[in-house]
């Protein structure tokens, strides 16, 4: 008897899921791969279904109808709205954590209780009601100070305070203004750390994990990591000064977080994520994503090569498989935005000379925020693609993707020319 092609759809419409995507169309047993609701530009590595409901009880039950043998799910908010619950409920096997398991990143106070449970060192942090408190509290710490609203606010929620005038102006937005709508029902003043910043993510089953290599994300809009923060302008795997031990160190900080997850009552299946950063005190963990990052999953999922679906397969099921080696590549992404992004991204241009980029060595393109229109591609968000270039060292990935940037038509577009360019 043959073995029926098994079907997966990636949720989400991003250049993270088409990364998903086109990891898990690398799979030897050749699956049919559906990303919904996708984006056009993913047509040609997998099926696209856009039409998928917006809300997210309507999306389960969409979902269920095409049968799916598996499901990841990409995005935070599908997960913070329960979708993995939805699809359990369903017999769906997920890729994905709970609605509890999910506020890992949901939730400010109950990462902060997790990591204090725990034992995972974290800045020191306090509750704070008002711009009096605030002020009160910085006087006793001194800066730098940062200032947190609890809750998912898309990057928006987090103002980093180096002086009065910062003081001031985060005072005015989060008190004042009260900018920040539901996810500021919880302002937090933590105290502000110093370090380069390290993306950690492992693929879990619950209990057992599987760590990709360490990550950088370049957040910052501007060359220099200048201007204001973004979704990621790029990324880069290996970190050359990334020791063993360092390995050893955050592979603790993601089996402790997922004891007490467990502990709680919320096992956490799917990819846990540790944004860490490297002080002269050792690791400390920023936050924790309950996802893939983005545009990190671009460098580090070819790295599990032709296994990833069983990978995904075995996380789901609670088996999952930890014998595997990642392969060894330098990989960088370089990130083609809108201009005015991130505040007020302009877009409707056409894109051009995607095939001419694609036909460079080593290169693989991811695409984003792109529509259709009268058979081209136009840029229709922020992050329109992602270009990662592969290659023995960093160098030669940088290269690489930037000769194949070179290549893209993009009116109104920018991107930055400094990603992995000095040594860290
Ligand atoms: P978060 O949303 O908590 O990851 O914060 C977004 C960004 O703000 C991080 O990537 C850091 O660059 C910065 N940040 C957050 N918390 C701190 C902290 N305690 N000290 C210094 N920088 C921070
Ligand atoms: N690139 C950072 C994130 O996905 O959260």
């Amino acid at each position: 008897m043959g073995k029926r092609t098994r079907r997966i759809m990636v949720i989400g419409s991003g250049g993270r899921e088409h990364a998903l995507a086109a990891g898990i169309a690398q799979s030897p047993e050749k699956p049919e791969v559906i990303v919904a609701p996708g984006n056009p530009g993913i047509a040609r590595d997998a099926g696209v279904l856009p039409e998928m409901p917006s809300s997210t009880s309507d999306a389960a039950d969409w979902i269920a109808s095409h049968t799916p043998d598996l499901v990841v799910i990409g995005p935070e908010k599908p997960l913070a709205e329960g979708m993995a619950d939805r699809l359990a409920e369903r017999g769906i096997a997920v890729v994905g954590p709970s609605y509890e398991a999910a506020r890992i990143e949901g939730s400010k106070l109950f990462a902060k209780e997790r990591m204090l449970e725990a034992g995972i060192s974290t800045a020191d942090f306090r509750i704070v009601r008002d711009a009096r408190e605030t002020r009160e509290t910085v006087k006793e710490w001194g800066y730098p100070v940062v200032l947190k609203a609890d809750g998912l606010a898309q990057g928006k929620g987090v103002s980093v305070i180096l002086d009065d005038r910062d003081l001031e102006d985060a005072l005015d937005r989060f008190f004042v203004r009260k900018e920040l709508k539901e996810a500021q029902e919880m302002i937090f003043l933590e105290k502000g750390l110093t370090g380069p910043e390290v993306s950690f993510i492992a693929l879990t089953d619950g209990t057992r994990f599987v760590p990709f290599p360490a990550a950088r994300d370049y957040k910052r809009i501007h060359d220099g990591d200048k201007g204001p923060n973004t979704g990621g302008m790029g990324a880069q795997t290996p970190l050359g000064d990334w020791k063993e031990k360092d390995q050893e160190a955050a592979r603790q900080i993601i089996d402790r977080c997922l004891w007490s997850l467990r502990r709680h009552g919320a096992p956490f299946v799917g990819f846990l994520y540790a944004g860490i950063m490297r002080t002269p005190e050792g690791l400390k963990v920023l936050e924790f994503n309950a996802r893939f990052g983005d545009p990190e999953a671009q460098v580090l999922i070819p790295a599990a090569g032709p296994a990833f679906l069983e990978l995904l397969f075995s996380a789901a099921n609670g088996s999952l498989e930890t014998a595997v080696a990642m392969e060894d590549l330098a990989r960088v992404a370089v990130v083609l935005a809108s201009e005015g992004y991130p505040e007020k991204p302009v877009y409707g241009a056409v894109l051009e000379g995607l095939e001419k980029a694609r036909q460079e060595d080593h290169v693989r393109i991811y695409t984003a925020g792109v529509a259709e229109r009268n058979g081209q591609l136009v840029s229709s968000g922020g992050r329109v693609l992602s270009v990662v270039g592969e290659g023995v060292d960093t160098r030669e990935a940088r290269d690489r993707a930037y000769r194949a940037m070179s290549h893209i038509r993009l009116d109104h577009a920018r991107f930055r020319k400094d990603i992995a360019e000095k040594p860290l």
